[in-house]
């Protein structure tokens, strides 16, 4: 099979079907395939090149079964003697070992698979046909269904098509729209029913577009307001917790903000809008010795550019008090700005990282080819901090998600013995995630404190619901 030699697996499969030896044929092949699929998932070290080598090695395996294990097809008497169909068995034995194989390794296959789907759909098809495209797309998806931590790919998912919506990183919006409708429809009976949110999410920003452009109407043609780009998103459609401290913003933006939240309460009494600055973005006009320049930037790296309208060297505990951005986040601005490949400000002294006594000066020598000039930020790309932030808010919604089985099981038996309630939990969220037996433990015992369940004195085995 590593060989890719279809021709002698074929001549395998004729004769140990020959001698009643298919069992043990198939029972080789499955072995084959589990252990190349934990081999995969297992080298921590090259995680970035785990789902394609899932995809060559799935590909590979349909192919033997499709070209090399046929088998009579017996039961249908209409199709032609000769006629031959991929053995079922194998095909079974296929599913089984990747699913088998997946297990080797919690969780990380899954948020793979996610990271590696906003990949592709941020590059698009590129020269690749529609149909070329969608065959990439599903075959990822197959992987997808392998996974127990069904869970793991939504929030990943959920977090990366967000952020490829609101920056336009996406490369075809009609691709996002066929894939969420894969997901949903594909996943429908077996899977996760959850993935309606890109329904809001595309609803959000086709409304906010729509009056945008009614408020820009309303306003003079040459007022700052036409400027101004806002995107109205439900709490609920989108996956981002409400940032506390963000930044302060230059008072003729701040004024803009308040001018749009005046109207928009006119129009929508009951609302509250709360601003969210960390995925938005500005376009600047800069001028360098060498010309003018378009710098398309983060609002972040927007309002610390601006303080050097009015000043050509700032300490960096000057640029903190006055925009008053967290602290990781500032650094990380500045980083982009003047330690990067595009240093539009220059640190004093030079280095990698920023600190407390550093100095930073506008950059007047900048050159670049283009006018418009794009200086990366962090915003697009999922950070190491962000995955561990992610990683926190699933764990916290798997312990949910047990208590609230737990509380429903209970509620409905009254009283049950410690290993129906594992075996039923497990049962119960297993179309999300499969949970570990010690974390069933640990929820049982925490309801049993805050007093939803008592534990019964004779027989310790056995549990009672509180009503
Ligand atoms: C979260 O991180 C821990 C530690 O790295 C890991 O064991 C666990 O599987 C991760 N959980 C998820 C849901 O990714």
């Amino acid at each position: 099979m590593t060989a890719g030699d279809f021709t002698t697996l074929a001549s395998m499969y004729t004769l140990f079907s020959r001698v009643g030896g298919i069992a043990v044929l198939c029972a080789a092949f499955r072995q084959h395939i589990r252990t190349s699929v934990e081999e995969i998932v297992k080298d921590v070290n090259n995680d970035d090149d785990m789902v394609q080598k899932l995809l060559d090695l799935k590909s590979a395996a349909d192919t033997t079964i499709t070209t090399a294990f046929l088998t009579n097809n017996m039961n249908d008497a209409e199709t032609s003697a000769g006629t031959k169909t991929p053995d079922s068995e194998f095909v079974y034995s296929l599913k089984d070992a990747f699913a088998s194989g997946f297990r080797a390794r919690r969780n990380k296959p899954a948020e793979m698979i996610a990271k590696f789907l906003d990949k592709a759909m941020r590059k698009g098809q590129g020269s690749s046909t529609d149909a070329e495209f969608q065959a990439l797309l599903d075959s990822v998806l197959a992987l997808y269904r392998y996974t127990d931590d069904k869970d793991v790919f939504r929030t990943f998912y959920h977090r990366s098509l967000a952020k490829r919506l609101l920056l336009e990183k996406s490369a075809s919006i009609d691709f996002e729209a066929s894939m969420l409708k894969k997901l949903k429809e594909v996943l429908g009976a077996e899977y996760d029913p959850e993935f309606g949110m890109g329904e809001d999410m595309f609803k959000d920003l086709s409304l906010s577009k729509e009056a945008m452009a009614e408020y820009h109407a309303k306003l003079p043609s040459n007022s700052f307001g036409q400027r101004l780009s806002v995107m109205v998103l439900q709490r609920s459609a989108w996956p981002f917790t409400v940032t506390k401290k963000s930044v302060d913003l230059p008072i003729s933006m701040q004024k803009e903000l308040v001018n749009y939240a005046n109207d928009y309460k006119l129009r929508h009494s009951g609302h509250v809008l709360s601003w969210d600055h960390a995925l938005g973005t500005a376009t600047l006009k800069a001028r360098f010795d060498a010309g003018y320049k378009d710098l398309s930037v983060s609002l972040y790296q927007a309002v610390v550019l601006l303080l050097f309208n009015d000043a050509v060297e700032i300490p960096f505990t000057d640029i903190m008090a006055q925009t008053r951005m967290d602290d990781d986040e500032l650094r990380r601005t500045l980083q982009s700005l003047a330690c990067g490949k595009k240093k539009v400000l220059l640190k004093i002294p030079p280095g990698k990282d920023v600190n407390d006594g550093d100095v930073f000066k506008f950059n007047a020598d900048f050159k670049d080819e283009r006018l418009r000039v794009h200086i990366n930020s962090i915003q697009a790309k999922v950070t190491p901090e962000e995955s561990k932030r992610t990683n926190e808010t699933i764990e916290g919604d798997r312990k949910h998600y047990i208590d609230a089985a737990i509380v429903r099981i209970m509620k409905a038996k009254k009283e049950m013995m410690h290993e129906q309630l594992m075996i039923a939990t497990i049962d119960a969220v297993k179309s999300h995630f499969v949970p570990i037996v010690d974390t069933i433990k640990k929820r049982v015992e925490s309801l049993v404190e805050s007093e939803y369940l008592r534990r019964s004195e004779k027989d310790k085995e056995k549990f009672f619901y509180v009503a």
